[in-house]
């Protein structure tokens, strides 16, 4: 190629009268001009050959060209030409990479681990059991003889082809382990996942998540339960925190209440958490009761204890101020990546 004002002269044109419409036509014309083996290349080779004393005048007109071809290329990429385009005109390579999203840790296990710390902080010990149980550890070794109504209080999954076999209810069953296996002083929690035949509201899910506490020794009073509920609600809520009992009923502790914490309506984001009273429910509690001691081998009249069931999505929702329970089983990325750092 000889490579002159008037070469120069005939590419411009060449330039200026090529069609550039859609983004196909602009993708080739760049390749045309800018690719591996485009025309510029060989431009810029035959450069190599101009005499010296030509050399910058040649110089500019190429550079008038290829001012011409970016020109061209910004046009089409304004009229929505293709990525490549775009990387051809805004060619940058010291830009910095896109960003490496870490993973998180769920929300309810982070909330977990915070409860758990917390009791650990105060000397229970961490102790787990089978998701799929027998009638005796959910259900009859608590006080709910077969037939009892307090078994409607929890509409049960059983299994089908195994009788006696079902998806736990609460992770009270794994206190009946533990009583028929160790003996006093014991101090767990006992964290699981439960299930319920419940229809899936913002309130309310066949699946959710508990952490049972028990604590047994001489001497245990219901002042030790209730204290030991208000020092967890100040240690994870803040000292603010207030809780409240209400008398309620379980066939294995007596007598028994449910807990609502009340965390103060300035904190509160989302009414629908509280109903926009501040307090909610979050445990139920009580002493156990003694029979419930005795058919798991220990001594009812040495030793006494209370027992306490929290559920983890509630906690979770108030502490951050989460509306509709169902968001913690959806694996949104856009919500799990809200939680993000070291857990407690
Ligand atoms: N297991 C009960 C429930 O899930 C809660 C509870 C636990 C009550 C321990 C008393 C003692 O509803």
């Amino acid at each position: 190629m000889t490579l002159d004002a008037a070469a120069i002269a005939v590419f411009l044109e060449e330039v200026r009268a090529a069609d550039l419409a859609g983004p196909d036509a602009a993708e080739a014309f760049r390749i045309h001009w800018l690719g591996r083996k485009g025309r510029m290349k060989d431009i810029l080779e035959a450069f190599r050959d101009v005499p010296g004393p030509e050399k910058r005048e040649m110089g500019q007109h190429i550079n008038g060209l290829k001012a011409a071809i970016e020109a061209r290329l910004a046009e089409a990429l304004a009229a929505g030409a293709t990525e490549r385009v775009q990387a051809a005109v805004q060619e940058d390579w010291s830009r910095p990479s896109g960003a490496v999203l870490p993973g998180t840790h769920h929300p309810i296990s982070r909330v977990r681990r915070e409860i758990c710390t917390i009791f650990e902080s105060l000397g229970f010990a961490i102790a787990e059991g089978p998701e799929i149980e027998d009638d005796w550890h959910v259900f009859s070794g608590l006080g709910f003889p077969p037939e009892h109504p307090a078994r409607d209080m929890q509409d049960t999954f059983f299994i089908a082809d195994s009788p006696g076999l079902l998806l736990r209810t609460h992770t009270s069953s794994v206190q009946v382990r533990e009583m028929e296996t160790r003996q006093p002083p014991m101090r767990i929690i006992m964290p699981g996942r439960v299930f319920r035949n419940e229809a899936i509201s913002a309130r309310a899910h066949c699946m959710f998540h508990q952490i049972e506490g028990l604590c047994i020794d001489e001497g245990v009073t219901f002042a030790d339960l209730k204290q030991m509920l208000l020092h967890f609600a100040q240690a994870y809520f803040g000292p603010q925190a207030r809780i409240r009992l209400r008398p309620s009923y379980f066939p294995f502790t007596e007598p028994s209440a449910e807990v609502d914490v009340y965390w103060g309506l300035e904190t509160e984001v989302d009414r629908r958490i509280t109903k926009g009273t501040g307090w909610l429910e979050i445990l139920g509690c009580g002493m156990v009761d003694p029979d419930v001691l005795a058919a798991s081998g220990i001594d009812p009249e040495r030793y006494s204890g209370y027992a306490f069931g929290m559920g983890i999505e509630r906690i979770a929702m108030l502490r951050h101020q989460i509306g509709d329970l169902r968001a913690f089983f959806e694996n949104d990325v856009r919500f799990l990546h809200q939680f993000t750092g070291a857990a407690g």
